[in-house]
């Protein structure tokens, strides 16, 4: 028999009804917020996210698709959301053109990870993304909505919140840090790769004895510039004057190498392992980076496979109407009955002649409100019998109506 591949999942009744679920009631919190619809292609040029997200992260280093296709391009499926967007912001010149860009989007990513509870090679994200706004008010901004649409769904979480500095104080700080690795002994492997790489990403180390070692390590958010400061300093204020908890944690350094100043995950500790229900912060200087005019921007993404997780909704009602005929001369009159009632509620249709039980239990299946029946009396008078299947109430009604 064939299988969907590893890591990758169908999303069929009942729990396609969860996803459209979030998905609906996402896009109305983020419209609120003036985000409008975007799509990119999930096929890109693989040079993009090696620019963009970066060639020392996971992602890129070993979790791509990548393949050569048949013109010779070297392409791959895209492992997240925000390098195509910012590609396509700068390809149709909305960078020229001024002014704030609020984006959405939704669909799948790819990333070639080990499957377990909470991780796919194929997953769904529903992410935001706002350009030409530096007032890190924006970033409150995303971060209410964020909150508010976790709400929205009753799931439980923890803000984490720190900042990655900017361009000023970053390459000093990687000095000091190089200098502490430097004189650390017995660090993994992949700290080691890091260290020559990009030395933040050890604070990123699962592995408990480098945790240990790297204790006293000194810390981004301690080293910040005046602006970033400042700038921390109001994300922090902002969001205690809005009751909204966070905890700082120094060594959030988010997967990716676009971020700079804030930089913030929604965790929960409903989810295994893979606690991460979303993560996001400020990319300033990604559009330059990927040739547009310099932009400010900042935005997250939300993990939809773990959130459905943690989400419950009610059964469906019954709703709608079942059509069935008793006799074979009814079909073609029901058919057209049943069309024009369509044009106002959900209708199905019994297409062969059958009796006046396997009908109902037809209609029971269908999940119907009404089991509508024409049988040869009801072709005569030109009535329809309909049958409420909650109330169990029926009666006759005139087939115009
Ligand atoms: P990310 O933290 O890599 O950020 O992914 C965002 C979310 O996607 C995670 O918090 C997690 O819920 C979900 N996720 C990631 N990998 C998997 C997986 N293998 N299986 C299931 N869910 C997964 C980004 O992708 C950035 N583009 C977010 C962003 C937008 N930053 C600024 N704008």
């Amino acid at each position: 028999m064939l299988k969907a591949l590893k890591g990758m999942k169908d999303i069929l009744p009942p729990d396609s009804r969860k996803f459209r679920y979030f998905i609906d009631n996402t896009t109305k919190i983020v419209e609120k917020y003036g985000f409008s619809f975007s799509q990119t292609p999930i096929l890109e040029e693989t040079s993009l996210f090696k620019r963009s997200v970066g060639e020392s992260s996971d992602i890129v280093g070993k979790e791509m698709y990548q393949f050569i296709d048949k013109g010779g391009n070297d392409v791959c499926l895209r492992p997240e959301g925000t390098a195509g967007v910012v590609r396509s912001f700068v390809e149709h010149k909305l960078d020229r053109k001024g002014g704030i860009n609020r984006l959405f989007y939704y669909g799948p990513m790819f990333r070639y990870e080990r499957p377990q509870k909470g991780r796919f090679r194929q997953f769904h994200q529903f992410g935001v993304e706002s350009f030409g706004e530096s007032n890190p008010l924006e970033d409150v901004n995303v971060i209410v909505m964020l909150k508010e649409i976790l709400d929205f769904f009753k799931i439980n979480y923890t803000l984490q919140l720190n900042s990655l500095g900017c361009p000023n104080c970053m390459p000093p700080f990687r000095e000091k840090l190089i200098e502490t690795l430097n004189n650390i002994d017995g660090l993994c492997s992949d700290c080691l790769r890091r260290k020559d790489t990009n030395p933040i990403r050890v604070f990123d180390c699962k592995n408990k004895n480098c945790q240990t070692l790297l204790k006293d390590a000194p810390r981004l958010n301690q080293h910040l510039c005046k602006s970033c400061q400042d700038d921390f300093e109001v994300v922090q204020k902002t969001l205690d004057s809005l009751s909204i908890e966070y905890e700082i944690d120094p060594n959030l350094v988010r997967g990716l190498d676009y971020y700079s100043k804030s930089a913030f995950e929604f965790v929960s500790g409903d989810l295994g392992a893979q606690n991460a229900v979303a993560g996001g912060g400020r990319y300033d200087k990604l559009v330059e980076f990927l040739d547009g005019r310099p932009t400010p921007a900042v935005g997250f993404a939300i993990g939809v496979e773990r959130v459905l997780d943690m989400i419950n909704i009610e059964e469906d009602e019954r709703e709608g109407y079942y059509f069935g005929a008793l006799v074979a001369e009814a079909i073609t009159p029901l058919f057209k009955t049943a069309s024009k009632q369509r044009e106002s509620s959900k209708v199905l249709i019994g297409y062969e002649a059958k009796s006046l039980k396997a009908h109902l239990k037809a209609a029971d299946r269908a999940n119907a409100r009404y089991c509508a029946i024409i049988g040869e009396d009801e072709l005569k008078d030109n009535k329809v019998w309909v049958k409420d299947l909650i109330t169990k109430e029926d009666h006759f009604i005139d087939i115009k109506q």
